[in-house]
């Protein structure tokens, strides 16, 4: 029950991995993140801006499983770019999650150049925090979020590079050349709102291809990621559609149906542009 995939430095990571963006801080995450473990995800995805790392540190102990079975994320938040604050900004995100050790620590969005002069100069400093961070063992892979082609060759210069980019992607919004760019660079592509955050799922297309298959168009969305490479994290608080989300290993899309999916132009964005994000 489970399309794990392996990162440029060997690591092994669970797909699909639980998304927990919007979930707050309080019992029903816990209760949501516990469900999801007890029914197979294995991949839990937070970040420190969230709020609600210690749900996740609370549902991983209620689980019973074995920490070392669980791919835990999560993310630095925008105000702790930089060395020293990102260096510190781990230690915040690893006393809420009550872990020893992170398995994926991302930059959760670049800093660009309309808003800083010195931008790759920031990304390059809070990717050297987290290339120590990885070489000191506290983290077993890193990587970053929301990182464009221009904003990612910065970090190619350094000792370790980038294994992930987390970028919005669903067959609404493709990030063709973020994709391929990675893809030359051996870094694995995950996708955060791989349902449009549901403004995708009315397509003609998802329904009719969920006739065809017998699935929801949600589930269409997530196995068209998979089946492309990449690593989807659909986020629910319902048990039916966290259920529902995981089914997704009794078929794949023939080839014929993945060129349509690929074919679509844009309409499933939430319209965040890395280049200029309000935070
Ligand atoms: P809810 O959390 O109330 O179940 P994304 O992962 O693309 O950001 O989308 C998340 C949104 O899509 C949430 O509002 C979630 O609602 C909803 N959602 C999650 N799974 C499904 C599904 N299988 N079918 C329809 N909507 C879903």
């Amino acid at each position: 029950m489970s399309h794990p995939f392996t990162l440029s430095n060997g690591v092994t990571i669970p797909s699909p991995g639980f998304g927990t963006y919007l979930m707050p801080e309080e019992p029903a995450t816990v209760d949501a993140i516990v469900q999801a473990l007890r029914l197979g995800y294995r991949h839990i995805d937070t970040a420190y801006f969230y709020g609600n790392e210690t749900c996740v540190g609370e549902a991983i102990r209620a689980s019973g499983l074995p920490r070392e079975e669980i791919f835990v994320t999560s993310k630095v938040w925008n105000t702790d770019r930089g060395y020293q604050p990102t260096l510190a900004a781990f230690e915040k995100t690893m006393t809420h999650l009550g872990l020893d050790y992170l398995d994926l620590y991302l930059i959760h969005w670049p800093a660009y150049a309309d808003k800083y002069d010195n931008w790759e100069d920031i990304n390059r400093e809070t990717w050297r925090a987290m290339t120590e961070l990885y070489q000191s063992g506290r983290v077993r892979a890193i990587g970053v979020s929301n990182f464009k082609p221009h904003h990612l060759k910065a970090l190619l210069e350094g000792p370790v590079k980038p294994m992930v980019d987390q970028i919005e992607l669903n067959p609404g919004w493709q990030q063709r050349e973020t994709v391929a760019f990675c893809a030359q660079h051996d870094i694995l592509i995950e996708a955060w709102s791989p349902l449009g955050r549901g403004r995708v799922l009315g397509h003609p297309l998802l329904a009719e291809l969920g006739r065809k298959y017998s699935k929801t168009p949600a589930q269409i969305c997530l196995r068209w990621c998979l089946d492309k490479g990449y690593l989807p994290l659909p986020k629910s608080v319902t048990p039916s559609r966290i259920r529902e989300n995981l089914n997704i290993f009794d078929f794949a899309l023939t080839p014929e149906d993945i060129a349509r999916l690929d074919a679509l132009p844009p309409f499933g964005e939430s319209g965040r542009d890395p280049d200029n994000v309000p935070f």
